[in-house]
């Protein structure tokens, strides 16, 4: 029985493992310990199973007691233990969500109803280190996985619309206390149907811009407006987040050596978990609409075509209907006018599911079959 020590459990990743792990009944068959940071001998959580007080996530030999480390306790973490227990030639599986070490050469970025193969033949060749891609990169290929396996992209612009779960669960919170902190600028005035929205508009405007507006976690209001740059700053005009696009989609795709350009501008908006993305494709060839829609759908389980219309678009493509399920919604698809190789797309993905904890989950039970 694999004996699976779990890091970073309690945190907003951590804890959308764990209710999936529940629900797919993946503690059963597994031995597992829980690691903390902080409360070493406390006991764990209540999983329906009995298991052993809370150990010392930095203790090295008791990690490496373990055939398997799943770890969603952040990039610090996996700093500052993966290579000491890598040296102490500890020769089990880690899992990881955090992005320190997706592109290193001996490290996959799972993603497996996009690439089972390219688990598959690492793991065949000796792999030990599994790494969850980037939420709207793994988002994308779930959508267009269709496209990509057909190999039919030559090229392909994203602009994304990021939830604020991907800054963290302070930043959720802080969305919500300035979505209130508008609201209770003028909420007189909206009680009032007569009052003149040119003033509504100014005190709200007045508000966001005061500095007692709660902006501590993302630095600036988002709620009423948008940020359009996410992660740190590249020195060629990219941001880290747009970078991630072009470099985790070629290595996920095992097409390193011949790489799919993929640029375009990350945006974080006010929705609470869920990524939407729209693309500009570039088309190897010019195929026919419905071929396009029928790769897609058949592509995995999870990828739900939207058909081009305004009221399925409006019901089924949004954040709001996608949030907390594994659909994958994909739609508004069509050939823009700049030639019938050029098509348009959107998708909504929620990004603490497949963006994030889904694929580590898979990845566990990949190593259990
Ligand atoms: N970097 C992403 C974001 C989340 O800020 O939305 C993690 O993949």
């Amino acid at each position: 029985m694999l004996k699976v020590g779990f890091v970073g459990w309690r945190g907003m990743v951590g804890s959308v493992l764990m209710e999936r792990m529940a629900q797919e009944g993946d503690f059963t068959g597994i031995e597992p310990v829980f690691f903390t940071t902080s409360q070493v001998g406390q006991q764990g959580p209540d999983i329906g199973q009995p298991i052993p007080a809370l150990k010392d996530a930095s203790d090295i030999n008791e990690l490496a007691e373990m055939d398997v480390v799943l770890t969603c306790q952040g990039g610090d973490y996996t700093k500052s233990v993966y290579g000491p227990l890598r040296d102490s030639g500890w020769k089990g599986y880690w899992i990881d969500a955090a992005s320190s070490l997706r592109m290193d050469a001996q490290s996959v970025i799972v993603l497996d109803p996009v690439n089972r193969a390219l688990i598959d033949r690492a793991l065949d060749a000796g792999g030990k280190t599994f790494v969850g891609g980037n939420c709207t990169v793994s988002l994308m290929l779930m959508a267009l996985g269709g496209l990509f396996e057909a190999d039919a992209v030559e090229w392909l612009t994203s602009q994304t619309y990021q939830a604020a779960s991907g800054a963290g669960a302070q930043n959720m919170r802080e969305l919500l206390n300035q979505m209130g902190a508008l609201n209770g600028a003028v909420c007189a005035e909206l009680a009032t149907p007569s009052s003149a929205i040119l003033e509504i508009d100014r005190k709200v405007t007045e508000a966001m811009r005061s500095a007692e507006f709660p902006a501590a976690n993302f630095g600036v209001p988002l709620a009423g407006s948008l940020i359009p740059w996410i992660d740190s700053e590249l020195d060629n005009g990219q941001s880290r987040e747009e970078w991630k696009g072009q470099v985790e989609t070629n290595k996920i795709l095992g097409r390193d050596a011949n790489p799919v350009a993929v640029d375009g501008n990350c945006v974080r908006i006010g929705s609470m978990r869920c990524h939407s993305q729209a693309f500009t494709i570039k088309l190897k060839r010019d195929l026919p609409l419905a071929d396009i829609e029928a790769m897609l759908a058949a592509h995995n389980a999870w990828v739900k075509v939207i058909p081009n219309h305004r009221e399925e678009t409006i019901a089924g493509l949004t954040p709001t209907v996608t949030t907390g399920t594994l659909s994958v919604p994909v739609g508004r698809l069509r050939k823009l006018s700049m030639g019938p190789q050029y098509l348009s797309a959107f998708t909504v993905g929620d990004q603490l599911l497949w963006g994030a904890a889904e694929p580590l989950r898979r990845m566990l039970s990949i190593l259990r079959e």
